[in-house]
């Protein structure tokens, strides 16, 4: 065992206690960035002037109307800002445009006494805009070649030779929607001015470090005259990774300017048209299985829709083309990735962050391919598991392969599968209405940034000489219990109970240069961080007590609040009197943690190496029932068995596999995002902006019995107490859902029969693939066999339709099986 990894006798981390704001969280007493305004005085609020286009030059702005409104101090414009007019890092994001790049982009802001007048002066503004042609989708994207950023490549093995010798080739795209992030607080900032003319920004971001970095640029300051602070956050799913910059910036440029405190926070309307989502993918492939079933090659092209700028696509892509393989081994592959630039908003990190667009492609194609082998897909899923001396693509050894089998083991085991599989085959031969499907689906996700500079954190550990302890960290809690297992993992590190730790509001003037809390990695960086500065204490304390006992200091234990010597006849002294004692001995009672994840490298130019630390593995069956005559469908069982390692807080563990499940089942079958496409002056607008449009998952589509087990004997070496990142992975244990979907529309059919399924597979998706069932169009919408055809089709078919996308009839070419 490691020394990260192993946890002492009796430690605090393992204990099912609740978030550690839990009480706060229902009664309403927890403090979010916007509940600062009430208690701040002669706040300003900000509003936007949104472009009212797709794209279009701005030609003309009049502010002055503006200046007339009542209650109306201040507009804010590109001539104000004194540093860089940009919101993010990689300079392709004007804080205040010349250019509309999508509809609601935000062109200059107002400064009100209120909201309202704010909200007025921004009405009263005038700008006139000539509109220029503009891109609405990836497929508009690439037949207009409109791409940005980075175009990775990844290869292994020999491609063309995989496809020629395989016994079955099967060709198909497939396109998919993103998701908007609906956490329940909206983006906010608070900023203001001290008497030195530091900046002091409230956010609520997920990225201090950066929020702090870009506000210092767009002011032309240092960073050393900026602080940022998270309270907490209402959700961030990633939305909040790189969004919250401009506005802070926006905020802490109109508090520069006016001397006042400035409030900006969206509403719901304003969040949604103007903020990024999760990318949307275009892709296209071509799959060979040799005559058993097994994978042998997969050539495949990923085309992201970026939206208007780059923001964090380039990432999310890399991401997307590292989880193709899912947890599947396949021998041959060639995967290219390019980013669409469209005229939506800039989409950006959500959970998963590009994993599960990347892991959605290879299970489409087994769920697609599956009745055309003549497998059951449960089976091919099953068979086509990493074994033993696998690695991935880019060339990661999956050491782990087994807590993959036992997974799914366990799920078969624990979920009955075998029989409600004939129960499932009974029901849909004696239902002509309803039927039923039953899936299974592995998940196997990497953890750690594809960046390798960002896998470090950092800690500042305070000890009072009472002995209470206050640590902070560079993590920001979003409602992922994050704080939750840094208390704990303070406690157990010092050897106090948990009631001795407190913890302060994440801030940049505590604990500097710190990554993003993302990635799923906050707990393995800042947990291995408050890990070394408590180390770095208790040492110091173990030379005083060990003078103090009279014995060496391996002797000494540290319990509970309780400190001993093993071997000596003396009383065990409390922890808080050996503070005390230090303290009058002069001895340093707080430090700063640090910690890097060892062991990581990565070629970006090449996409080799090995960019995570470990793979988080789970498991997952679904059982949905669905509606012959609208599509309409229900989840009437989960089972998951999913690997957090050796838990360090198993209620925030499992909440979160449950909340990942139902937000991933979220995006795969019911929340859609449309833009209107047409050709109406509405071009480019989000039609489904808000929760009456946009469906979210609720009560009434939790799994009507959902189980979810944690796997055992999953210590992992490599992180802090043995435990494993669970922010993400589950999310994408969702694909069962939707699997099991395709599963129950296909049985309206003839037997072996495949079928295409949109996402998300709403009622009406599903309804469409019922139809195709049930009037024999059941190729899986798939080409077959054409083996002549070495590369992927640069260009989709002309024939496919986005939401219902068909390929031609049948290929005349049969397949070589
Ligand atoms: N859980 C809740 N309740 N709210 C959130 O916003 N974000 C997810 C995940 N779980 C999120 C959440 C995302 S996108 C990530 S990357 C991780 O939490 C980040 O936190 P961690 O690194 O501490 O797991
Ligand atoms: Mo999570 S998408 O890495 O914030």
């Amino acid at each position: 065992m490691s020394s990260l990894s192993e946890r002492p006798a009796n430690p605090v981390v393992g204990h099912p206690i609740p978030h550690e704001a839990a009480d706060l969280h229902v009664t309403g007493r927890a403090l979010y960035t916007d509940d600062l305004v009430g208690r701040t005085k002669d706040c300003l609020h900000a509003w936007p002037v949104q472009a009212p286009h797709a794209h279009a030059a701005v030609t003309r702005i009049d502010t002055s109307p503006a200046l007339d409104v009542e209650g109306v101090v201040r507009v804010l414009s590109a001539d104000d800002v004194p540093g860089v007019n940009d919101a993010g890092v990689k300079h392709d994001e004007p804080l205040f445009p010349t250019e509309a790049m999508f509809y609601g982009h935000a062109i200059v802001w107002v400064l009100g006494e209120t909201l309202e007048a704010a909200r007025l002066g921004a009405a009263a503004i005038e700008i006139d805009y000539e509109p220029l042609p503009s891109l609405m989708t990836a497929r508009e994207a690439i037949a207009a070649e409109a791409f940005q950023g980075a175009q990775p490549h990844m290869e292994r093995g020999d491609i063309d030779r995989g496809l020629q010798d395989a016994a079955h080739v099967f060709h198909g795209e497939f396109e998919f929607k993103g998701q908007e992030h609906f956490y329940l607080e909206t983006h906010c900032a608070l900023a203001m001015v001290d008497e030195n003319g530091q900046i002091f920004v409230q956010s609520s971001t997920q990225h201090p470090s950066e929020t702090q970095e870009i506000v210092a640029h767009v002011l032309g300051l240092h960073s050393h005259e900026v602080t940022v602070q998270c309270l907490r956050m209402g959700g961030g799913f990633g939305g909040k990774e790189m969004q919250p910059h401009g506005l802070a910036a926006i905020a802490a440029l109109g508090s520069v300017l006016t001397g006042r405190p400035v409030r900006l926070r969206l509403n719901r309307t304003l969040d949604m048209s103007m903020t990024g989502k999760r990318h949307g993918f275009h892709t296209q492939w071509r799959v060979g299985f040799d005559a058993d079933g097994s994978l042998v090659a997969l050539d495949a092209t990923l085309t992201a829709d970026g939206g208007w700028s780059l923001d964090l696509s380039e990432p999310v892509l890399a991401r997307a083309v590292c989880h193709i393989d899912n947890a599947y081994w396949i021998p041959n592959v060639r995967v290219n990735g390019r980013i669409a630039r469209t005229n939506k908003t800039s989409q950006t990190a959500f959970r998963g962050f590009g994993g599960p667009q990347g892991m959605l492609v290879i299970e489409d194609i087994l769920g697609r391919c599956a009745p055309l082998l003549g497998k059951d897909p449960a089976d091919l899923r099953r068979q086509n598991l990493y074994g033993p001396d696998q690695t991935t693509p880019y060339g990661q050894p999956v050491r782990q392969w087994d807590r993959l089998e036992r997974a799914w083991e366990q799920v078969v085991t624990d979920g009955d599968i075998t029989r409600r599989q004939q129960e499932v085959a009974r029901f849909n031969a004696t239902h002509a209405d309803s039927k039923r499907g039953l899936a299974l689906t592995p998940v196997k996700f990497g953890i750690s940034f594809n960046l390798t500079a960002f896998n470090q954190g950092g800690a500042l550990v305070l000890v009072y000489k009472d002995g209470s302890v206050l640590i902070n960290h560079g993590g920001t809690e979003m409602g992922q219990g994050l704080h939750t297992k840094m208390l704990q993992v303070a406690a157990t590190a010092l050897g106090v109970p948990l009631t001795t730790v407190r913890l302060a509001p994440t801030r940049t003037d505590k604990v500097p240069n710190t990554s993003a809390t993302a990635a799923s990695s906050g707990t393995d960086l800042n947990g291995g961080a408050i890990k070394n500065a408590c180390e770095q204490i208790k040492e110091r304390l173990t030379q005083v007590a060990s003078q103090h006992f009279g014995v060496s200091p391996a002797d000494i234990r540290f319990e509970d609040g309780v400190v001993s010597a093993i071997g000596s006849r003396a009383e065990p002294m409390l922890w808080a009197d050996l503070t005390q004692r230090a303290y009058f001995q002069r001895v340093q009672l707080s430090a700063a943690g640090y910690y890097r994840t060892e062991g990581l490298h990565w070629d970006s130019s090449i996409m080799q190496g090995e960019p995570f630390k470990y793979f988080a593995n789970g498991v997952a069956a679904a059982e949905v029932e669905v509606d012959g005559f609208t599509g309409a469908y229900r989840t009437r069982r989960v089972d998951i068995v999913h690997d957090v390692g050796e838990s360090l807080s198993p209620l925030v563990d499992i909440g979160q596999i449950e909340g990942g499940f139902v937000q991933g089942a979220g995006w795969m079958t019911l929340e859609e995002l449309v833009w209107d496409e047409s050709d109406r002056p509405t071009r480019g607008k989000l039609a489904t902006q808000a929760a009456s449009t946009y469906k979210l998952p609720s009560f009434s589509e939790m799994p009507e019995v959902f189980n979810v087990a944690l796997l055992e004997q999953a210590h992992e070496e490599g992180a802090v107490y043995g435990s494993k990142a669970v922010g993400e992975p589950p999310l994408m244990l969702a694909f069962s859902v939707r699997e099991a979907l395709r599963q129950a529309a296909a049985a309206f059919g003839a037997p072996g029969g495949s079928v295409e399924l949109g996402l998300p597979a709403t009622p009406e998706a599903v309804f469409w693939a019922i139809e195709d069932a049930r009037s024999g169009r059941t190729d899986g919408g798939m080409e077959r066999g054409s083996r002549a055809q070495q590369h992927v089709p640069d260009q989709p078919g002309p024939d496919a339709h986005p939401m219902h996308p068909r390929s031609e009839e049948l290929a005349s070419e049969p397949a070589k099986a």
